[in-house]
């Protein structure tokens, strides 16, 4: 029987919506969420992924502060209109978008947007409260796959799960997320140092791919009835579409139909969790400015 697919752009539209109901309350109560979006340079995936976020703040009704920097800013440019942004209390929400051009060190970037503000949960503050259980802001990709799991009514409670990709952004926190008691699996980290990949992968009642690698995960690689979460956003190259390219998983989602119990696909799955966790996000932090406010009376 063919596996069920996880409709991700569906379960996205509902957290959308149910943080647009929350922005509401909160403009009521004299406070407009607002995230800034920074871009550096024109990489065509990175201005789609940032025109993704400004759709997704127009729809819940936050305010967009989007700055489209040119290529050339230099290092310190950026490292002062960041710190300028962490003052501004109008200002919720602080994203750099990744990668940034090679004359600008991402992680001096990152380390320079206030822990308070780093909706993205990249900051060291944010990562280690995330490892000891601490409030932390989320990574928005790993949370995503989170509600994903829980909204498909995947188990995750002694299931052994494997993560192939070790990415600071996805496979490290997910991993950390998932042996947390609430969620209590038990993790696997593969990574392109991993022998005997398909003897590990076939072990995983719950199967993240995040390797960026197109089709590496292949149906006899996942045990029968596996959920699986294709995280990987490939392009590649496809002379039938306008674009010149088409996205593919890290997942060969026809062969994996077949085995697999579950499985998200790539477009339309993980890809829009990701964007509305970061509404989720910049909802908490919005609401978190508000509270210390009220404290502070
Ligand atoms: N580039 C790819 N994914 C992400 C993300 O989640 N956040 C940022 N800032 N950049 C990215």
């Amino acid at each position: 029987m063919a596996a069920t697919i996880i409709n991700g752009y569906e379960i996205a539209a509902k957290i959308r919506s149910r943080t647009a109901e929350e922005t509401l309350k909160l403009k009521e109560a004299g406070i407009e969420p607002c995230l800034a979006v920074i871009l550096v340079g024109d990489n065509p995936a990175s201005v789609s992924y940032v025109t993704g976020k400004q759709k997704a703040l127009a729809e819940v009704g936050m305010k967009d502060r989007s700055i489209h920097l040119k290529e050339e800013t230099t290092e310190e440019e950026l490292l002062e209109l960041i710190r300028t942004l962490n003052e501004d209390s109008t200002v919720h929400g602080i994203l750099v978008q990744l990668p940034l051009p090679r004359h600008i060190n991402g992680e001096k970037v990152i380390m320079a947007i206030s822990p308070e503000k780093d909706v993205d949960g990249f900051h060291p503050v944010n990562m280690g409260n995330l490892i000891i259980g601490r409030k932390a802001f989320l990574p928005c990709t790993p949370h995503g796959v989170l509600v994903l799991l829980e909204e498909t009514g995947v188990e995750t409670d002694g299931a052994r799960a494997v993560i192939v990709g070790r990415s600071n952004i996805v496979g490290k926190p997910l991993a950390i997320l998932l042996t947390r008691k609430e969620y209590n699996a038990t993790v696997t980290i593969c990574h392109t140092g991993t022998k005997k990949l398909k003897e590990i992968t076939r072990q995983a009642d719950i199967l993240i791919a995040a390797a960026g690698s197109p089709g590496m995960i292949t149906g006899d690689m996942i045990k029968p009835g596996a959920a699986v979460i294709d995280v990987g956003v490939n392009r590649i190259p496809d002379s039938t579409k306008k674009s010149g390219f088409r996205l593919t998983g890290d997942v060969k989602f026809e062969e994996a139909l077949e085995v697999a119990g579950c499985i998200t696909p790539v477009p339309k799955g993980v890809g829009p969790m990701t964007i509305a966790m970061l509404m989720v996000n910049t909802l908490e932090s919005a609401l978190n400015f508000k509270n210390k406010a009220n404290r502070q009376k």
